[in-house]
């Protein structure tokens, strides 16, 4: 029987900033699912990280299934409604178009949804990430599925030894490539460290996996909100679903690629670099600097077209010092203020807030040549003082 998650998220407003999602504008998107989404999804959970809504279904209408993209855009655009009402913060921020037009990509929500062929018991993951960029996943994702000092079971489980194929987009170029763990391992680190550029989209098991052979196990949102809206609109806090145990990474596995608070870009005005720090759901607001950016993790189990759970993974000790960690590198890279490489390279600033500033500048430039000679003192500014 086919089946397929489909994960879609947006912001549709916060309080009192960019900080978290008001308990009204939650419940007003549960109950229209709950009331609208029957003979679309079998079953469904709202939840959220940060600022962002997100709503995690399961049916079998395929991917790109217009009906259930349109009933995740209703549900947001009800929610909007009351985040309106409520005058709360970028209310309706990431629904960019007027109306829906068939599919949800390219309206603004991210969105990740797979096709899958479910097993008897069909345990996954659901990352939510806020105040980052889909770039984010990278690492943890080639963690669980390519390195075998977070995921030992590549080497000792017979049915991933054989590794994994990894789907990567130049989300720039709008292209895509398949490549192969372990075989092409270099190949795949040297396009996903650059991590603004090249993101992974999908992981496929291989033809010769021992147990699910030539299937989806892991997507990530790819939506750039500045590339449909041309200028900066929030940043693209990114969403993945991981399929876990019984040939693919255990949980421990999928769960182990986040003990270590790496450094991702977002953060304030989308413009910073700072760690990632995993936390439970209810504890994702974002206060200090806007962040620190944070992850958390939902494990679902799926059967019979029932969704079981969530366990909120994060909320729990084991995590600590990993927020330990986040919030001391947070200290420390908090004193750089607007300086590289806490702020953002200048490349990476062209869809922030920072060009317009620029902008003014531009006209006050001299050749150095001239500064040099001594004829353009006026033209730099050095008489008018
Ligand atoms: C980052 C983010 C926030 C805002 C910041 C300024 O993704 O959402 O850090 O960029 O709070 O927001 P505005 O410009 O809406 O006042
Ligand atoms: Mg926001
Ligand atoms: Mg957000």
């Amino acid at each position: 029987m086919k089946v397929t998650l489909t994960h879609i998220k947006a912001d549709i407003g916060s309080l009192p900033g960019h900080t978290t999602v008001h308990e009204d504008v939650l419940n007003e998107v549960k109950r229209f699912l709950k009331e609208q989404s029957k003979g679309i999804i079998w079953d469904h959970f709202v939840g959220y990280v940060g600022d962002d809504i997100q709503i995690t279904m399961v049916h079998d209408n395929g991917v790109n299934a217009s009906e259930v993209h349109k009933l995740a855009w209703d549900a947001f655009k009800s929610g909007t409604e009351v985040a309106k009402k409520l005058g709360l913060y970028g209310a309706g921020q990431d629904l960019l178009k007027d109306s829906f037009s068939g599919n949800i990509k390219g309206m603004g929500p991210g969105i990740a949804e797979m096709d899958i062929t479910p097993r008897r018991s069909e345990p996954f993951i659901v990352y939510m990430m806020d105040k980052t960029e889909p770039g984010a996943f990278n690492y943890p994702i080639f963690k669980m599925f390519a390195d075998p000092f977070n995921t030992p079971g590549l080497v000792i489980d017979q049915s991933m030894h054989d590794g994994f194929k990894f789907e990567v987009w130049d989300i720039q170029e709008a292209k895509a490539i398949m490549l192969n763990a372990p075989e092409e391992m270099y190949d795949i680190i040297s396009l996903i460290g650059t991590k603004g550029r090249y993101v992974i989209k999908r992981v496929y098991t291989k033809k010769e996996h021992g147990k699910l052979p030539d299937e989806n196990v892991a997507v990530i949102t790819t939506d750039k909100l500045s590339f449909i809206a041309g200028e900066y609109v929030g940043k693209d806090d990114p969403a993945a679903i991981v399929r876990i145990q019984s040939g693919l990474p255990a949980s421990g596995e999928a769960m182990e690629a986040f003990s270590h608070p790496y450094l991702v870009s977002g953060w304030m005005r989308g413009s910073f670099n700072g760690p990632l720090m995993p936390v439970a759901m209810k504890n994702s607001k974002m206060t200090r600097f806007d962040g620190p950016p944070r992850v958390v993790a939902l494990g679902f189990v799926y059967k019979d077209k029932k969704l079981t759970g969530p366990v909120d993974m994060f909320d729990d000790p084991a995590y600590d010092n990993a927020r330990k960690l986040a919030n001391d590198i947070t200290d420390y890279i908090r004193r750089m203020g607007p300086f590289e490489p806490h702020r953002l390279p200048e490349e990476d600033m062209e869809y922030t807030t920072l060009p317009k500033v620029m902008e003014k500048l531009k006209g006050r430039f001299v050749h150095v040549d001239a500064v040099e000679k001594g004829v353009s003192k006026n033209s730099t500014g050095r008489d008018s003082d």
